[in-house]
């Protein structure tokens, strides 16, 4: 059984100890759908001020929803939609401040005010989808969360066949 131990020192810190939690959990396994979801799981509960964790898998035409932690959320979304079709189209992590100003936002759940989406793209180019993390707080994602995401991020790619 995991036992998630509570995150100690500057931001910077918590997310080293967040990824190294996140390699254990990881550690041996390469199956997609059981790594992002405990990823999303690990996440969501170590981390304040977040309604939505999860995946969107690329299926060649659009994204689709995978393993998260949350609402029920929009099931696919075409690449040229909402923060998570930017994300996957620039390949370039979107960091939205107030969704509500952004064009095209998707709005699965009511509550969230700020976004951060990380593209996840595969050490041969090839788009592999998004992980997507939504907040009720405006502005809740800063560059220290979007460096420490995207790290997590990258580890879960590594993890993979
Ligand atoms: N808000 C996202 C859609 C996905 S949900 O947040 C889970 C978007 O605009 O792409």
């Amino acid at each position: 059984m995991f036992t998630a131990s509570s995150l100690t020192g500057n931001k910077a810190e918590q997310y080293a100890q967040l990824l190294q939690q996140a390699r254990a959990l990881m550690a041996g396994e390469s199956d997609r759908v059981a790594n992002a979801a405990n990823l999303a799981a690990l996440v969501y509960h170590a981390l304040p001020d977040l309604n939505w964790v999860g995946f969107y898998f690329f299926d060649g035409v659009e994204l689709v929803v995978g393993p998260f932690q949350g609402l029920p959320a929009c099931v696919r979304i075409p690449l040229d939609k909402g923060v998570c079709g930017a994300a996957a189209s620039t390949r370039q992590t979107q960091r939205i401040d107030d969704v509500h100003a952004f064009p095209g936002h998707i709005a699965c759940d009511s509550a969230s005010n700020s976004e951060l989406v990380v593209p996840l793209v595969a050490a041969d180019g090839s788009l592999l989808g998004v992980f997507d993390l939504d907040s009720p707080k405006h502005a809740r994602f800063d560059a220290d969360d979007q460096a420490g995401l995207e790290a997590l991020a990258f580890a879960l790619i590594q993890s993979l066949p």
